[in-house]
Parts: structure tokens; C-alpha cells; sequence
């Protein structure tokens, strides 16, 4: 008798991450993540040396995600791939390589949006390893999403798996890049975020203030937070060259703590002009212990349900890519094998 389970490989490399996931059914049963170290000595990203490495993990990633899940080419149904927003040369990598694994397995293709994965990372039920997951309760829909991401902040309304909308965004900087520049600003290398994080953790949130920006609705600034962080560095380290390293955890919590608050305070005026009571974040910056905690202790407060991703579906993987392909599947959404990247793309 045929089988009428659904096993997807996805891709993902829209930035400096090149991961690969198969998941039968909605079940992730691989997310192999292979990292970039070689940005580290230039503070952050060069596009051109994300697709060179990009090139030389494809292959292995693949392959090492078909091992895991005990999967062969032959026993998929479909070839999912992150199709936009990033870097255009890494993502051509994956697409092309999807395009072609799609045309000679004679399987369909479907193209996934980035953010749009960071949110739906909410419905993976569990990790991809370890021990068997107790069943995880799921958001019912509809849900916000609050995604924050290296390149973006939204709060997303999500009605069902793909029929979403962006009610607030950032004018500028998105909450990764603020983690992001803050270190910089303090000598930390690149990615700043974790680091941040935790020296954070031994530091006093309250021990310096940094403003929080009026933007009206449900949109984000942080340019100014930028720049007060900026002017608050070279004030101090005139008087005392040793400022930072002798405060650098206090520094770290404060910083940290205002990102937090200026996210979920527009989190909360989304939940409280909606009433929807289910809320979720996602995107790299929701492995931020900090935010993390935050939004828990909100929740309670506000009467909400709260759900956040497990780490390995927070910064960028392609579990989130096969579990938006898989939704894709079964809507029938393919895309044709003339289909492109595209370094932006709306939705
Ligand atoms: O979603 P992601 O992996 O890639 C993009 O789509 O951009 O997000 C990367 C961002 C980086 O800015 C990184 O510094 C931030 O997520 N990040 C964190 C933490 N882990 C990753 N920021 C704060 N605390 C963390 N623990
Ligand atoms: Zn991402």
C-alpha cells in the first residue's frame, strides 16, 4: 500500500547560517546547523564570504540531515527553500541547490519566506533531538507573533499558518542589530546578542537608564538607543579609560533590559488593542534570556499564553523552513522550478 506520509527536505541560508531539515508529517526529524566563524574577525557579515562558505557546506549539511533523519533522496515529497529576505549570494546557494535536487528527484518545490518561518518555528512540536518530547501545547490561532531578528522586528497577527500580517515594524534598526552595534560600541565581537546576554546575566539592569524612544502605534526605533548608548561610551571612557571593562556586565543589563522593555511594551499594546490572548516570539533575539524571562513574567501579569520556540528554532534554521514547507504541501502553494531568490520580499 502507498504511503501517504509527507517527508520535505529544507534549506536555509539566508545569511551566515547554512542548515538543512527533513520532517515527516510536521515532525522535524533533522535540523543539521553548520555556523560561519569566518565573519568573526571582520564584526560581522561580508556577503561574499557567506556564499563562498555557504558553497562548501551544502553538501555535507545535506547529507548529514538525510543520516540523521534516516531518510534517502528517493523517500521525499518535496523540496522546501528560503527564498527571501538575505543576502542574494547566499541565498542563490540554497535556492539553486533546491531548484536542482527538486528537478532531478521530479518533486515539487516550495518557497519559503524567512520571517514568515521564524513565526510558524511556534508550531514545531519539541526539539529535533534528545529525548521524546512531552507533547508541547501549541498557539491556537489567531496569535501574535513578536519576531526579532538581525534584520527585523515585526509583531505579527497570524490568523492560520500562512495567511499572516505585519501590524508594527522598526523604522530602523532591527533589535538584533541594536544587540549587535551596542557590543561593537563596547568592544565585544560579532555577533554581540549572546555576549550581551551573558554578561548581562551577572550585571544590574537598573544601574544605568537608557531612554525609551515615543514611537506612536505599534512600530520600533532604535536609532536613538543607538546613539544615546554611543554618547554615554565616550562621556565615560573620557573621565576613565577603564569604564567598560569595570562596569561591563551592569552596561551589558542595562542595555539589554531597555531593548527588552521597548519590545515588549509594544508587545502588550498589540495584545491589549486585539484581546488575543495567545503570544508568541521568535527570530534570534527570542534566545535572549533577558526577553525570554521578561515575556513569561508579562504574560502572567497580562493573563496571556505565552510560547516561545526552543533555542535550536530561534536563530536561523531549517526546521522552520520544513515545517512553513510542510503547511505550503498541503495547501498545494508550490513554486515553479523558474522561481528566483530575492534579497527582499513582501508578504
Ligand atoms: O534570526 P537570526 O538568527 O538571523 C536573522 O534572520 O537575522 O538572528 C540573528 C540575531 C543577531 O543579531 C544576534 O546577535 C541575535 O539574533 N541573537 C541574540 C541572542 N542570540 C542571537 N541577541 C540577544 N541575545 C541572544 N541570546
Ligand atoms: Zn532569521
Amino acid at each position: 500500500m502507498e504511503s501517504t506520509s509527507v517527508t520535505i527536505l529544507a534549506i536555509e541560508s539566508s545569511c551566515d547560517e547554512t542548515s538543512c531539515a527533513v520532517c515527516r508529517d510536521g515532525v522535524i526529524l533533522s535540523n543539521i546547523i553548520a555556523g560561519q566563524a569566518v565573519h568573526e574577525q571582520y564584526g560581522g557579515v561580508v556577503p561574499e564570504l557567506a556564499s563562498r562558505a555557504h558553497m562548501q557546506n551544502i553538501v555535507p549539511v545535506v547529507d548529514a540531515a538525510l543520516k540523521k533523519a534516516d531518510c534517502t533522496l528517493s523517500s521525499l515529497q518535496a523540496i522546501a527553500f528560503t527564498q527571501s529576505p538575505g543576502l542574494i549570494g547566499s541565498l542563490l546557494v540554497g535556492s539553486q541547490f533546491a531548484k536542482s535536487l527538486a528537478l532531478a528527484l521530479d518533486i515539487p518545490l516550495l518557497a519559503v519566506h524567512h520571517m514568515q518561518a521564524h513565526v510558524l518555528a511556534n508550531l514545531i512540536p519539541g526539539p529535533s533531538s534528545g529525548p521524546v518530547p512531552e507533547p508541547q501545547p501549541l498557539p491556537s490561532f489567531p496569535f501574535l507573533c513578536l519576531t526579532v531578528s538581525g534584520g527585523h522586528t515585526q509583531i505579527v497577527r497570524c490568523n492560520s499558518p500562512l495567511d499572516m500580517e505585519v501590524m508594527g515594524t522598526t523604522l530602523d534598526d532591527a533589535a538584533g542589530e541594536a544587540f549587535d552595534k551596542s557590543a561593537k560600541l563596547l568592544g565585544l565581537p560579532y555577533p554581540g546578542g549572546p555576549l550581551i546576554d551573558q554578561y548581562a546575566r551577572e550585571g544590574d539592569p537598573t544601574r544605568f537608564s537608557f531612554p525609551e524612544p515615543q514611537i506612536p502605534g505599534l512600530n520600533f526605533s532604535f536609532s536613538g538607543l543607538k546613539t544615546a548608548i554611543l554618547y554615554f561610551i565616550q562621556d565615560h571612557t573620557a573621565k576613565d579609560p577603564g569604564f567598560i571593562a569595570a562596569n561591563l556586565a551592569d552596561i551589558c543589563a542595562s542595555i539589554q533590559a531597555r531593548i527588552v522593555s521597548i519590545l515588549l511594551n509594544k508587545l502588550k499594546k498589540a495584545a491589549r488593542e486585539t484581546g488575543i490572548p495567545d503570544l508568541c516570539i521568535a527570530g534570534g533575539v527570542s534566545a535572549n534570556s533577558g526577553l525570554r524571562k521578561a515575556f513569561r513574567a508579562m504574560g502572567a501579569r497580562e493573563g496571556w499564553n505565552t510560547f516561545i520556540p526552543p533555542f535550536e528554532y530561534c536563530t536561523d534554521n531549517a526546521a522552520m523552513i520544513a515545517i512553513t514547507g510542510y503547511f505550503k504541501y498541503l495547501a498545494g502553494d508550490f513554486a515553479p522550478l523558474t522561481t528566483s531568490a530575492s534579497a527582499r520580499m513582501e508578504w
